[in-house]
């Protein structure tokens, strides 16, 4: 009899690709049951001797995770397309693959970062709460009143897949694009009707500055104090990414100080949000707990393409969307 491939998946996960998974008598799955990531010493204990492993961006796969899984470990699998969370390195010098969800959530985050721009500058969440609070006695000329999205000036930072969804819907609104993205994207950017400036220059003439980078050492606060200080009075900020991309004690002075108008935050630092952060008390700030991609048609994709990525690693073929190319190599 054959031998069933021994995997630890960090949550139970939607879609079709996942129950069938859980039928499949070539897995013998260990699925964690709540939706609460197991904590580090519940990870180090359920990786032990597994041959694959599905995570998500809560749990950190680092080398302490891999060794205590050990050496048949055949594929890191990771429901999500960014990977801030593995140490894909540590898995490469291993050998093992790290899979990733790219493509499937481009247009649902970008509709996201777009929800968010327009709740924003429109007072959307906080009008909302006026209502629910019995505020709302009469109509007056400046009630509510916000800015602008139509007409105005949208920059984008980091302009790959999901930056130029964002660009492309700007279309709609008469929006003048300006872009930057570390390594040029001249084409991409001609595409969308998009310009190409310099870093600077996108904060300094945006009124919506929209985050869209990968969190790497290099991006790791890239939106800091010096930032906020060349962006308009004015301008909201928008951050669909990841948290530490932008500083947020800077995000909190510029706030404080009316050197930008507002913010709208789908990820912080810390997730989630501790309650005592000088955010939560903002009203010119609307922050939601990290759904870019949390359509249910998205998330089920999602969670195919994980499977997807771990049925091939437990069996040595390329992974359909690899982030590291230690393909195959077990
Ligand atoms: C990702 O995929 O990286 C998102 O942050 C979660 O969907």
């Amino acid at each position: 009899m054959t031998e069933s491939y021994r995997v630890f998946v960090t949550r139970v996960l939607p879609g079709d690709g996942f129950a069938e998974l859980r039928q499949d008598p070539a897995f013998d799955l260990d699925v964690w049951p709540v939706d609460f990531p197991p904590t580090r010493e519940e990870l180090l204990k359920h990786v032990g001797g597994v041959d694959g492993l599905v995570c998500l961006i809560t749990d950190t796969i680092d080398a302490a995770v891999l060794d205590a899984a050990g050496e048949q470990l055949k594929v890191v699998s990771q429901m999500a397309v960014g990977v801030d969370n593995v140490d894909v390195a540590a898995c490469t010098a291993r050998g093992i693959p790290v899979g990733n969800t790219p493509g499937v959530l481009t247009e649902t985050t970008a509709d996201m970062a777009w929800a968010l721009m327009l709740a924003s500058a429109r007072r959307v969440v906080e009008a909302a709460e006026y209502v629910k609070a019995g505020q709302w006695q009469t109509w007056t000329p400046t009630q509510m009143a916000g800015v602008d999205v139509f007409g105005s000036t949208l920059g984008i930072i980091g302009f790959g897949a999901i930056g130029q969804a964002i660009a492309r819907r700007a279309q709609g609104f008469g929006m003048r694009v300006l872009c930057w993205n570390r390594t040029p994207r001249p084409d991409e950017a001609a595409a969308v009707g998009a310009e190409q400036r310099g870093f600077d220059e996108v904060l300094a003439e945006a009124d919506f500055v929209c985050v869209s980078t990968a969190l790497t050492a290099d991006t790791t606060h890239l939106i800091d104090a010096r930032a906020f200080e060349l962006m308009k009075p004015g301008a909201i900020l928008v951050n669909t990414a990841r948290g530490p991309i932008v500083d947020e004690a800077a995000l909190v002075h510029a706030l404080r100080a009316g050197q930008i108008g507002g913010a709208g935050l789908d990820v912080t630092a810390v997730e989630p949000l501790p309650m005592d952060s000088p955010l939560l008390a903002m009203d010119n700030v609307v922050v939601v707990p990290h759904i870019g991609s949390a359509s249910l048609a998205t998330r089920s994709k999602m969670a195919d393409m994980a499977v997807a990525n771990l049925r091939a690693g437990l069996a040595g073929e390329p992974l359909p969307h690899a982030v590291s190319t230690a393909v195959g190599s077990k």
